[in-house]
Formats: structure tokens, C-alpha cells, sequence
């Protein structure tokens, strides 16, 4: 989109008399606009307690904050670490360059995969998973650099968020139209669900609800089965794919998925507690577009080869709460997408493609309502 299409477009929407857009700053300052309005303390957070504990990220933030992790303060060192002082074993003497920030890669991108690829000590969020869990809650990303067609495209030397974040998509190199991880989580803690963050407005985001089963240690509270989504509808506590909107404003909101509001969809609902659109897949019942009592019951069509996907429960403040199955339970991104990509086209949760019938879809609509149950698909994790 050209920039003054962009600004056209904004003046347009500041104009229209819908909450949601009502947010974003003035079109003259296109490049600092916020998607979010109010919400956290509005000051850099760093290491803050959260207020519900299965949320509460257990590495990178507050006491698990290990500046040595990521930062080397001379980038020398004329001799070994003492073998007995407690480290992470970094190599020493400093085999690098000194960067900046004095971050001991020369992008953030490579400094976070030095121990998130490959890695027996550290959730593994690139291809092959070193720690063998079932499936990957995030899932994984692809080869940084390169387009991938089954998710979220990692670069380097991206124009930096919140300050650039826009040009990203609008008016900037489509090379620009990639992700880092600094983007989605705060390197220096925030005491939000995996230390996530709105990308457009760091020191805003709210708590978040994505819970850890307490029951789960160590890898084994990154497993896609330990992880369960709430939502207090609310600033106290927001849907976890609240942080996508930064970027994907377009794809949920009522002004966007039902535009003329007659109740029939353009796009696919998405739950959207900030911007006046969450749903349960009850609502449909009705008009016969969703059948929760199939969601409810778990089994036959959509249920074959696919386990049952992730809902936002709306309420739950804890990991049991938002496991509980019921009609009121909601469909937003997660439940479709993992969020840095799968083996799937469009990095989705379950097979889009290959000849197979409703797989995930008949989960909540009963369209196809197959009997028999297809051929098991066996994906990557
Ligand atoms: C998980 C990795 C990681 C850890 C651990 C970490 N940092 Fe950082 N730090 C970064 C990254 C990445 C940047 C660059 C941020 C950017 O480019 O926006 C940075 C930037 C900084 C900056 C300058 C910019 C800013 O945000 O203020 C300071 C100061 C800093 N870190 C201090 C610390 C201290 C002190 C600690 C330990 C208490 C620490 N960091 C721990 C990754 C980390
Ligand atoms: C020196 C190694 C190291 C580096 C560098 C590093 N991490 Fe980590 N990270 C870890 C370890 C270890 C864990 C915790 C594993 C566990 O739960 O036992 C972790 C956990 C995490 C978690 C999950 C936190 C939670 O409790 O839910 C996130 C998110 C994360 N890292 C992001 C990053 C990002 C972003 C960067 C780059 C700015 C980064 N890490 C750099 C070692 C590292
Ligand atoms: C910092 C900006 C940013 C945030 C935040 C963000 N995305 Fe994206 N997303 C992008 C960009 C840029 C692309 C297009 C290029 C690519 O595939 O990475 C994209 C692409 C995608 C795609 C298509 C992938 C494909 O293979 O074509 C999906 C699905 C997606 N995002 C889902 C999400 C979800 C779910 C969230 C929240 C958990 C999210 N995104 C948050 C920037 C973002
Ligand atoms: C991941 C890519 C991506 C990012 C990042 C992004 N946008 Fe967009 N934006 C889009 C898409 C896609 C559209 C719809 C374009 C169309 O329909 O032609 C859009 C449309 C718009 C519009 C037109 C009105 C509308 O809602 O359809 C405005 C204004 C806008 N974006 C502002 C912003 C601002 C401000 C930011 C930064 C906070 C931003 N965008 C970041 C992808 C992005
Ligand atoms: C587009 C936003 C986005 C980007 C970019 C992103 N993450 Fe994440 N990440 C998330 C979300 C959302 C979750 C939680 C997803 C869930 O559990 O459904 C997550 C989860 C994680 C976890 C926990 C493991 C898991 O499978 O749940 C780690 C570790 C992590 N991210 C590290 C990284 C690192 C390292 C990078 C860069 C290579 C990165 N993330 C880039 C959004 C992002
Ligand atoms: C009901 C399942 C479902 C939900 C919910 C859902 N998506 Fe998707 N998404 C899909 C499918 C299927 C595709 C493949 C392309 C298509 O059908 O438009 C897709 C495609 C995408 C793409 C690529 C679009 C493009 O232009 O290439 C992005 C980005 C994306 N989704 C982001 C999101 C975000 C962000 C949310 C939450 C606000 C979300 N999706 C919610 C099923 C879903
Ligand atoms: C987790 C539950 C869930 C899953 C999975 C799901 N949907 Fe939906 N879908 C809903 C809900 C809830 C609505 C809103 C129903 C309403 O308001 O009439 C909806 C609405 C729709 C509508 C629009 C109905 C209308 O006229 O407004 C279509 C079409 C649709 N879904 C197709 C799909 C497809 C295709 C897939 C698989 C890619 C899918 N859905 C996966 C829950 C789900």
C-alpha cells in the first residue's frame, strides 16, 4: 500500500465512529500510532509479578533475569571462567565481536537462537524440535531469512518495533514483512505469559491469559497439551492473541469480520475482547452455522485424526479453568494457528490440505458430518 493511501485510509477510520480505530493516533504520526488504548502501567515494565500464577513466565523475568545470558560487558576476557562459579558453561574467552548494546550476537534474532535452536536446555523453536516434545505449543519457525509458506518468516535487521513496526507491511521492502522474537517477547521480562508484549506498545501490555499446567516441569511446560487459554473479556485480563492484532489488525474486530453487522461473517470470527468481538461457538446453534454439542462431545467428524483444538475459555483466570469444555468456550487464532508456524500451510494447527475432509473445521460446524474415521496423518512436531 502506498504511504498516502495509508494516511488517506487512517484519516478515514479516525473518522468512523468505531471504538476500535478510535485508538490509533493521529495519521500525521503514522509511525508511533498505537492499535491499543490504555491498559498496563504505562511505563517500561520489567520483572513484575503477575497476578495469576499459571501465567507467570519462569525464565527472563524478575530473579530468572541473567543479564550474562545475553549481554557481554568488555567482549573480552583474558582467561577462563572459575569452572565452579554457576553459568550457563557461555564460551569463554569471548569468541565474538562487541555489538551493540553489548549484546553478545550481532542481532537479537541470533542471540536468542544461539540457545533456542538446537538446544537441550532451551524450548527449541526452530524445525526439529532437540527436545522431542509431543508438539510444540508455538509450534516452530523455519529457516531465518527465507519465506516460509508454513508460518511466521524470521529476518534480521528488521526496522525496529514500536518505532518502525508499520513500515513493516506498509510502504516499507517487502523483505521487511518478517518477524523476531523481540518483537512478540520482552528480552528483559515482564512477568506476562512467556514474557509476551504488544509489539506496537511494549509498555502497555496487559496480563495475558495463557496458563502452564502447575503440574508440568521444566520442557515439558512448553507441550501444546499443557497450555490452555482464558480471558477476562478485560484490561484485567486479555485473550493471549491480543499481541497479534498489533499486526494483524485487519483479521478480527467486528468492523472487520462482520461489517455491515447483520450476523452473517465476511472473515472468520476471531475472539477480540479489546476491540468489542469475542463469541462462543454456542452462538451459531441457532442458525445451525456452529453445533456446540458436537464440540462438547469430542467425537466423529473433525475429531478424527485431529485432537480437539484450543479454545479461549472466557473466565478462566487458571490452567484447569481454561481446560473445561463447554459450548461458551470461544475460537480465536490459537485455536487454528500456532503462533510461530507448523508443518501446515499458514502454520496450521491441523493438515489444510491433502485430500482429507473436516478435519479440524467440523470440530464446531458438522458440515461434512463424516462417519468414518479418515487415515491418521502423521505430522512433523
Ligand atoms: C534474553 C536476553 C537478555 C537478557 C537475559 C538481558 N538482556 Fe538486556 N537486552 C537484550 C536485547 C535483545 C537488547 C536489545 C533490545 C533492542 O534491540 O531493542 C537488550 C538491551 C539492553 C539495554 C539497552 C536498551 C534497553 O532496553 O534499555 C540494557 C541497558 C540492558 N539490555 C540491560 C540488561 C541487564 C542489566 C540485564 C540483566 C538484569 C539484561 N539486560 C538481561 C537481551 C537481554
Ligand atoms: C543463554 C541462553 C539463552 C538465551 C541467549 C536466550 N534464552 Fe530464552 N530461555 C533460555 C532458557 C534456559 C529458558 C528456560 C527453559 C526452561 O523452562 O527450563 C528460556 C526460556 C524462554 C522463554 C519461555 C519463558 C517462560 O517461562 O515461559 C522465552 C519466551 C524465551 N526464552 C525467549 C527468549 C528470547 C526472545 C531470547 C532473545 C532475546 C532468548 N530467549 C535468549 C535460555 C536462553
Ligand atoms: C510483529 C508483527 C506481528 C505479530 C505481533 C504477529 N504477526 Fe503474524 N505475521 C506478521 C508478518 C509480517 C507476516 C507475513 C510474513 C510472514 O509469514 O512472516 C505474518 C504472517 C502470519 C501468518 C501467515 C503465515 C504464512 O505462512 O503465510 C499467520 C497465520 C500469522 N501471521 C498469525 C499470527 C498470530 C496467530 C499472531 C499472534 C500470536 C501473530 N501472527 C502476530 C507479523 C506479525
Ligand atoms: C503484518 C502486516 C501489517 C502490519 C505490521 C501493519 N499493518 Fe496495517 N494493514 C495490513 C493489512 C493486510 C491491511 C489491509 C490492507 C488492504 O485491505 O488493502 C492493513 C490496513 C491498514 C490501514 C487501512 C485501514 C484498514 O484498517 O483497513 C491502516 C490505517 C493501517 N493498516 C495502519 C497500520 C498501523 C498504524 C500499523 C502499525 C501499528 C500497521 N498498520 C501495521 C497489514 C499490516
Ligand atoms: C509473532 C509473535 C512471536 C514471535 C515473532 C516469536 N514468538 Fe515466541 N511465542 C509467541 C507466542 C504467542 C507464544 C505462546 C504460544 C502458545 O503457547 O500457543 C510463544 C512461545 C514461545 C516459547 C515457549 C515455547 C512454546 O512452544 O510455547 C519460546 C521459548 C519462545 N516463544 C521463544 C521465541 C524465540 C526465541 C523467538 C525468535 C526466534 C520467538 N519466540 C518469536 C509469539 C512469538
Ligand atoms: C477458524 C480458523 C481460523 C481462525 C480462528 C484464524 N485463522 Fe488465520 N487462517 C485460517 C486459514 C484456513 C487460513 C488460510 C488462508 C485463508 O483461508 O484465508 C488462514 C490464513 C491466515 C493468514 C495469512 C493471510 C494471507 O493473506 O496470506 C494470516 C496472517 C492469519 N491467518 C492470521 C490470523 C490471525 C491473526 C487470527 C486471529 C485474529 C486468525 N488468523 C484466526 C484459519 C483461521
Ligand atoms: C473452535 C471452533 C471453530 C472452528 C475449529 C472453526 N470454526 Fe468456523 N465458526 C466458529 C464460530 C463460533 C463461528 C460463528 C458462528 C455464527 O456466529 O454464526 C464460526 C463461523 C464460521 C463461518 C461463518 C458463518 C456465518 O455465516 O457467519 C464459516 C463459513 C466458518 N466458520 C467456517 C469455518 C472453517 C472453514 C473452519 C476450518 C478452517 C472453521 N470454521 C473452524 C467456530 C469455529
Amino acid at each position: 500500500m502506498k504511504r498516502w493511501a495509508v494516511l488517506a485510509a487512517a484519516a478515514v477510520l479516525l473518522a468512523a465512529p468505531h471504538a476500535g480505530w478510535a485508538r490509533m493516533a493521529g495519521p500525521e504520526d503514522l509511525s508511533k500510532a498505537r492499535i491499543h488504548r490504555g491498559a498496563g502501567p504505562g511505563v517500561r515494565i520489567a520483572g513484575v509479578t503477575g497476578s495469576y500464577p499459571d501465567a507467570e513466565p519462569h525464565f527472563h523475568s524478575g530473579a530468572t533475569l541473567a543479564c550474562s545470558d545475553c549481554h557481554i560487558s568488555h567482549a573480552s576476557q583474558s582467561h577462563l571462567r572459575d569452572p565452579n562459579a554457576p553459568g550457563m558453561n557461555e564460551p569463554v574467552p569471548y569468541p565474538g565481536n562487541p555489538n551493540p548494546n553489548l549484546l553478545r550476537a550481532g542481532d537479537p534474532l541470533d542471540l536468542c537462537l544461539t540457545c533456542h535452536d538446537g538446544r537441550t536446555f532451551a524450548p527449541d523453536v526452530l524445525a526439529e524440535d532437540a527436545n522431542q516434545l509431543t508438539q510444540r505449543s508455538a509450534g516452530f519457525f523455519g529457516t531465518p531469512d527465507t519465506q516460509n509458506p508454513h508460518g511466521h518468516d524470521l529476518g534480521h535487521a528488521l526496522p525496529k518495533a514500536p518505532d518502525d513496526l508499520c513500515i513493516r507491511c506498509h510502504w516499507g521492502s517487502p523483505d521487511d514483512r518478517k518477524v523476531t522474537c523481540i518483537d512478540c517477547h520482552d528480552p528483559h521480562g515482564n512477568g506476562r505469559a512467556r514474557n509476551l508484549q504488544w509489539a506496537s506498545w511494549p509498555q502497555g501490555t496487559p496480563e495475558l491469559g495463557l496458563f502452564s499446567s502447575p503440574l508440568a516441569s521444566g520442557m515439558a511446560r512448553y507441550e501444546a497439551a499443557n497450555v490452555s487459554y482464558g480471558s477476562l473479556g478485560s484490561e484485567a485480563l486479555r485473550e493471549v492473541t491480543n499481541i497479534c492484532i498489533d499486526c494483524h489488525h485487519v483479521f478480527s474486530g467486528d468492523w472487520y469480520i462482520d461489517p455491515d453487522g447483520n450476523g452473517i461473517h465476511n472473515r472468520h470470527p476471531s475472539f477480540d475482547s479489546e476491540r468489542g468481538s469475542p463469541n462462543t461457538i454456542s452462538q451459531g446453534d441457532a442458525r445451525g452455522t456452529t453445533v456446540s454439542s458436537h464440540w462438547v462431545a469430542g467425537t466423529g467428524s473433525g475429531f478424527y485424526g485431529t485432537t480437539r483444538v484450543r479454545p479461549v475459555v472466557p473466565g478462566a483466570t487458571g490452567y484447569a479453568a481454561a481446560k473445561v469444555v463447554d459450548a461458551n468456550n470461544g475460537v480465536f487464532c490459537l485455536s487454528c494457528h500456532r503462533a510461530h508456524g507448523s508443518d501446515q500451510d499458514f502454520g496450521m494447527a491441523w493438515p489444510l490440505s491433502g485430500g482429507l475432509t473436516a478435519t479440524g473445521c467440523d470440530q464446531c460446524h458438522l458440515k461434512a458430518n463424516v462417519v468414518q474415521p479418515v487415515p491418521a496423518v502423521v505430522l512433523t512436531r
